[in-house]
């Protein structure tokens, strides 16, 4: 039987229509956009179309698009880049300090140790028991000395939304620039950079059925940053390197796609994921990870599956052919219990019990119905194991 991918967050296939427009750009048309003959302006053309594209698709200019080479490294660049050039300023009184939250994905939260402890101070705000973030804890957080605000758009685990409205009010208050990681809300839900108002914002093409290794930070013009690869004069000075042609393609070609396709794929795959949900939750084996006021993008949930670790659960729908994931970060082998969820204060055995579905494009219903089989059948197994002590799992124990 075919295997089921419920594991989009982490990354989607390839569009074959986006492997068809990136191929040329890895055979014959192999030219260094910077060089001047024809093979090299024809790669420039390439870039620039690609440009066009992902910039249709966050509402944005052309030029306020920063090709990188991951969302990992765009968030980098927003967070050290901008808060560098702001702790040394033309005008006013120099900021330093970054306030972010604590469900912010690890390349924020890890990016943001890029700057020195001694000079710069990183604070993260609380989040609620829905998954927003906590905006009074964050309004006390931000003040004068704040250089950047970053806030992500949509939850990797969860899904939740973020009321990015309210954040940018509170930073722009206070003079201080918004970022915010839209990796997980980009072709989910229809983006306008000019209507969120933010600074700058992360996206990456494998979220979004193009290639692994692409990225791109918006960066309203007139925002000030300093680069963090120095080399030749690509992307305006901001990233130096010589450019991925095929991949940056890739990307352009995954948003115009994305573009054209959002509100149908979104209006099918937020009714297949309520169907999991629910499927799930009346055969008495899940509980959804996350208050129902909250908003959310289509695509993603995480279920808690209390008295099973989520670890043995993924680990034995694998083995049934079902990929999902668990909210652990695994590190050098060991699982940590999910930060995010942490941060919503839910009990251990919950945490430890969670799942994150993340549901595509190419999803179907036949296969919903057959994940709701197997993951109730294979819960009920596992509990069945566990209390008859055959079972120790290491996330049991801890
Ligand atoms: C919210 C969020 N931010 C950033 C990233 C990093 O993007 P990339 O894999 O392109 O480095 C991810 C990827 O999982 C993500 O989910």
């Amino acid at each position: 039987m075919s295997r089921i991918y419920l594991d989009h967050a982490a990354t989607t296939p390839l569009d074959p229509e986006v492997l068809d427009a990136m191929l040329p750009y890895l055979r014959e048309d192999f030219g260094n956009p910077s060089s001047v003959h024809t093979l090299g302006q024809r790669a420039r053309g390439a870039i620039d179309e690609a440009r066009a594209r992902v910039a249709a698709l966050l509402g944005a200019r052309d030029a306020e698009i920063v090709f990188t080479g991951s969302g990992t490294e765009a968030d980098n660049m927003a967070i050290v880049g901008a808060t560098l050039a702001g702790a040394a300023p033309v005008d006013g009184p120099a900021r330093a300090n970054v306030v972010t939250s604590a469900i912010e994905h690890h390349a924020v939260l890890n990016g943001a140790k890029g700057l020195s402890r001694a000079t710069h101070e990183v604070t993260l705000a609380r989040v609620e028991e829905n998954g927003e973030v906590d905006l009074q804890d964050l309004e006390q957080l931000v003040d004068h000395a704040t250089a950047l605000v970053s806030i992500m758009l949509a939850n990797n685990e969860t899904g939740v939304i973020q009321p990015l409205g309210e954040v940018v009010r509170i930073a722009h208050a206070k003079g201080a620039l918004v970022h915010t990681d839209a990796v997980q809300a980009l072709g989910k839900i229809p983006l306008d950079v000019r209507r969120l108002e933010v600074d700058l914002l992360t996206a990456s093409a494998h979220k979004i059925h193009g290639p692994k290794g692409t990225g791109a930070l918006y960066v309203r013009s007139g925002t000030r940053m300093a680069a963090l690869i120095r080399g030749g004069s690509q992307e305006r000075n901001r990233r130096a390197g010589t450019e991925n042609v095929a991949g940056i393609v890739g990307f352009g070609k995954a948003a115009e796609i994305a573009r054209v396709r959002l509100l149908d794929d979104g209006k099918r795959i937020a009714s297949l994921r309520d169907r999991l949900e629910i499927g799930l939750m009346e055969a008495g084996r899940g509980t959804v990870l996350r208050n129902g006021s909250s908003n959310r993008i289509c695509s993603t949930t995480s279920l808690s599956f209390e008295g099973v670790p989520g670890e043995d659960l993924l680990i034995a729908l694998d083995l049934a052919g079902i990929c999902v994931s668990t909210g652990a970060a695994c590190a050098a082998g060991s699982p940590e219990p999910s930060h995010v969820l942490k941060a919503m204060g839910l009990s251990r055995d919950r945490v430890n019990g969670s799942l994150r579905f993340s549901l595509g494009r190419g999803t179907t219903a036949e296969e919903i119905d057959r994940t709701i089989d197997a993951v109730t059948a294979t819960a009920e197994r596992l509990r069945r194991k566990r209390s008859s002590g055959a079972l120790t799992s290491r996330t049991a124990e801890t």
